[in-house]
């Protein structure tokens, strides 16, 4: 196995003959220490291709990123307002890791051990899901649950693929596990220092007992980030929005969305001992001018809910 440095641009002629361009420095600079894979260009190209469907963008090297729904610059922001700890020397849990974006940037950040877990994601196709997804759409009407759709393959886990190409060409050492968090042996998993819990909680039907789960595999802290909903006039109070079907973003595997007050409660209540809120609901937090101008126009004219994502830091 070859690794090269972030900074290089490889590619494998036919003859196989290898060049390898770029800046050192350049890559130092911008704090850039990945290693990658060689694999020839256009071969790993196509096998991007053929992913059918990427969540995460992910900078596979050789100037090739994953076409994640989640873009770049989303990512790049997101992974900023998250404010990880130091997560050098540390043990990592990425609990519903998807395409592993976050997983690989807490080994990039030094972690000394990750453990990437999912399985609904990893246990569909995902290109018919999509598809799936944008003809309820298209229909107006609401997404039904994974487990009933035809392209539901718990036993092929075919949404998998991206996260393993992206392992693959990363050279990670990232342990994947495949589980539904809810369901799993505890005991079995262990305890991680740092646990990323993000995105993942308003899929929780049991959304308490999901925290009393967390709590119990996290030795420090915890990093929750979710949807959250904030009902103006009851801040102080711990208030949750239920969505019965898809009223959250058309994805009937949608719950939950808790204020912060309630969040917070929710933590303690499942063994946290303190909660340090990173990202609230200031009217600063929408990711785009236009998120906000839909905010102010829908919590009008429905039922004055300002929904946003919310980030704590959930300690031990
Ligand atoms: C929005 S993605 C978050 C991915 C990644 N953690 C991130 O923040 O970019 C939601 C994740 O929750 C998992 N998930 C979705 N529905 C679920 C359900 N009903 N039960 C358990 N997990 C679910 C999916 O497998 C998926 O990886």
């Amino acid at each position: 196995m070859t690794t090269i440095p972030a900074f290089a641009v490889v590619w494998k002629e036919g003859n196989g003959r290898r060049f390898i361009l770029g800046s050192p420095r350049a890559s130092r600079q911008a704090g850039n220490t990945k290693r990658y894979r060689m694999i020839a260009k256009d071969s790993l190209e196509e096998r991007v291709r053929n992913v059918p469907f990427w969540f995460h963008s992910i900078d596979l090297g050789q100037g090739i990123v994953t076409p994640g729904i989640k873009t770049p610059a989303a990512l790049k922001k997101e992974t900023e307002r998250l404010r990880f700890p130091d997560l050098r020397g540390k043990s990592v849990l990425d609990i519903n890791t998807w395409d592993g974006f976050y997983a690989y940037t807490a080994e990039r950040l030094g972690a000394a051990s990750v453990t990437a877990l999912d399985f609904y994601m990893w246990a569909m196709d995902l290109g018919e899901h999509w598809n799936y997804i944008q003809e309820c759409r298209a229909k107006g009407v609401y997404p039904k649950r994974y487990e009933t759709m035809p392209y539901y393959k718990p036993a092929e886990l075919p949404g998998k693929c991206g996260f393993d190409l992206a392992h693959e060409v990363l050279d990670s050492k990232a342990k994947a596990v495949v589980g539904d968090f809810m369901e799993m042996d505890l005991e079995k998993l262990g305890q991680f220092d740092v646990v990323f819990f993000l995105g993942t909680l308003y899929h929780m039907e049991n959304a308490l007992e999901s925290l009393k789960r967390l709590s119990r595999v996290t030795k420090e802290v915890a990093v929750i980030e979710t949807q959250a909903s904030e009902f103006p006039g009851f801040a102080s109070q711990s208030v949750v929005q239920f969505f019965e079907a898809g009223e959250l973003n058309g994805d009937s595997s949608n719950w939950w969305a808790p204020n912060l007050t309630a969040l917070a409660a929710m933590c303690r209540t499942a063994g946290f001992r303190r909660v340090e809120v990173v990202r609230g609901p200031d009217i600063w937090s929408h990711s785009t001018p236009l998120a906000l101008l839909k905010n102010l126009v829908l919590s009008k004219k429905l039922s004055r809910v300002w929904s946003y994502r919310a980030i704590v830091h959930a300690w031990k």
